[in-house]
């Protein structure tokens, strides 16, 4: 789904980050992710479902060296636009971290209640590192103190969709980041 799919969208209010825009910031981010990991051989991507799909494809293929990638899935919303804070593991790691470092791909975050969660978690797993990559940040919607050490954009607090990001599972195959219209999840 692409651009003329937002304007043409009752539901959809306006494109907030372009195709371009999103594919020149997970290169210049995979640029970073490989200075910092150079020498370290066992980095481990862990995308969380189902949001980070994309980010997690993108990232990926933009890194030019060997990674692994494994995923989580999480409860941290209903069909619904509000964060529920409670997260339970739907989908567990094939993977042991133990002695491993970990980069966990978001999509995006929020509250911070899920990442804030899931890095203790997998903390607990006696990991090497545990580090956070994430597409987009909402820092004024955010409840937790959280280090976030690669972050693609910051914006504004409303309810996004597209590239993996859903609203009632709709919308994760556009192409751009587009916000909702207000009356769709007020
Ligand atoms: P947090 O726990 O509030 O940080 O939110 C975590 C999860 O909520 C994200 O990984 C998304 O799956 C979902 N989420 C938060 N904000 C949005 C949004 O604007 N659009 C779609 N999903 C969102």
């Amino acid at each position: 789904m692409d651009l003329q799919r937002v304007e043409n969208d009752v539901d959809l209010d306006q494109l907030l980050i372009t195709e371009d825009e999103i594919a020149t910031c997970l290169r210049s981010m995979a640029k970073e992710i490989e200075a910092d990991y150079a020498g370290k051989d066992d980095l481990l991507l862990v995308g969380v479902l189902k949001g980070a799909v994309m980010v997690m494809a993108d990232l990926a293929r933009a890194l030019d060296r060997h990674v692994e990638m494994d995923w989580m899935a999480v409860t941290s919303y209903g069909s619904g636009t509000k964060s529920s804070g409670v997260v339970r593991i739907l989908k567990d790691l094939d993977t042991d971290v133990a002695g491993r470092n970990v980069l966990i791909v978001e999509d995006v975050v929020d509250t911070g209640l899920t990442l804030s969660w899931l890095v203790a978690n997998l903390q607990s797993r006696g990991p090497a590192s545990v580090r956070i990559a994430a597409l987009l940040r909402k820092p004024d919607a955010m409840q937790m103190e959280i280090d976030v050490d690669y972050v693609g954009f910051d914006i504004p607090n409303a309810f996004v969709v597209g590239y993996g990001l859903d609203y009632g599972e709709k919308y994760r195959n556009l192409r751009c980041i587009a916000t909702l219209a207000g009356d769709v999840h007020d």
